[in-house]
């Protein structure tokens, strides 16, 4: 009988090889079991600072806290085998310091053992995202939307709709990607700037809400399940897992109060 030979992790480099070949997958996941399932099927899989919004009902992810990142980020990482696990640094944890990012980025690293970390931000995390990749941390970067800067923002709007900004936001691409991020996601811009962004760089861009021709596609697990009551309007919807798990729990509700539930006296019988 012979051993079975043992799966092998996709990496941070081998991500970056992928510009301009074959699309990248990706999806978020928060937990072991969609995890799982997700590896399947997925390069990369990101611990989403979503997590905030989407599983702990925060309004944005401003107050998501690093230990909350570092939960998830282990559970990820317990229930998949190969796809490339990237978790999201939260709001508060890298913007002060290159050094404050790398003690917080390696604490993620050790605790989770995730291959990657994202970070948001352009030009002005450059010199952080060089600092991080040259001390062994593979940093993915996060620009256009940035939920972090919501406040700053006011509110989760598209950006480049304004095309008099659409320099900066290339700007921003070509500083991470020439401080040495490994990949970029691109968020809520219009089209036109997104594949301009994504014809700009040398590394994969990952698009989310913002252009068919990025590199590779992200999307929160639980916005194309339809479990998500809040989903941005450019998601589609691949699972009807709301209204699925409501007809469930009305089953089971009734089945309880009419005393037809099946209880252990006739299960083990
Ligand atoms: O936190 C998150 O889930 C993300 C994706 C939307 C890219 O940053």
């Amino acid at each position: 009988m012979s051993a079975q030979a043992p799966v092998r992790r996709i990496t941070a480099p081998q991500i970056r090889a992928r510009k301009g070949g074959e699309p990248i997958v990706s999806l978020t996941s928060y937990h072991a079991h969609t995890a799982a399932i997700v590896d399947k099927y997925a390069d990369f899989i990101l611990v989403g600072d979503s997590l905030g919004m989407v599983m702990h009902g925060m309004d944005s992810t401003v107050g998501v806290p690093l230990d909350l990142m570092i939960m998830h980020g282990k559970a990820v990482v317990r229930g998949t085998q190969r796809a490339l696990i990237v978790v999201d640094m939260p709001f508060g944890t890298y913007e002060e310091s290159p050094q404050e990012a790398f003690r917080n980025a390696a604490k993620i690293m050790k605790e989770t053992a995730c291959g990657a970390v994202k970070l948001e931000g352009g030009a002005r995390m450059a010199e952080t995202i060089r600092f991080l990749s040259e001390r062994g941390i593979p940093v993915m970067a996060h620009i256009g939307l940035t939920p972090q800067s919501v406040n700053t923002m006011g509110g989760f709007k598209v950006q480049g709709r304004d095309e008099a900004a659409w320099a900066t936001h290339i700007d921003d691409a070509v500083a991470v990607a020439e401080a040495g991020a490994f990949a970029l996601v691109v968020e809520g811009v219009v089209e036109e700037l997104a594949d301009r962004i994504t014809a700009a760089i040398d590394i994969p861009t990952i698009g989310i809400g913002a252009s068919k021709n990025c590199d590779g596609q992200i999307l929160v697990l639980e916005d194309m399940l339809g479990l998500n009551p809040r989903v941005p309007k450019f998601v589609k919807i691949y699972g009807d897992l709301g209204p699925a798990i409501e007809r469930a729990v009305s089953a089971y509700a009734e089945e309880v109060k009419d005393r037809s539930f099946p209880t252990s006296d006739n299960v083990y019988r």
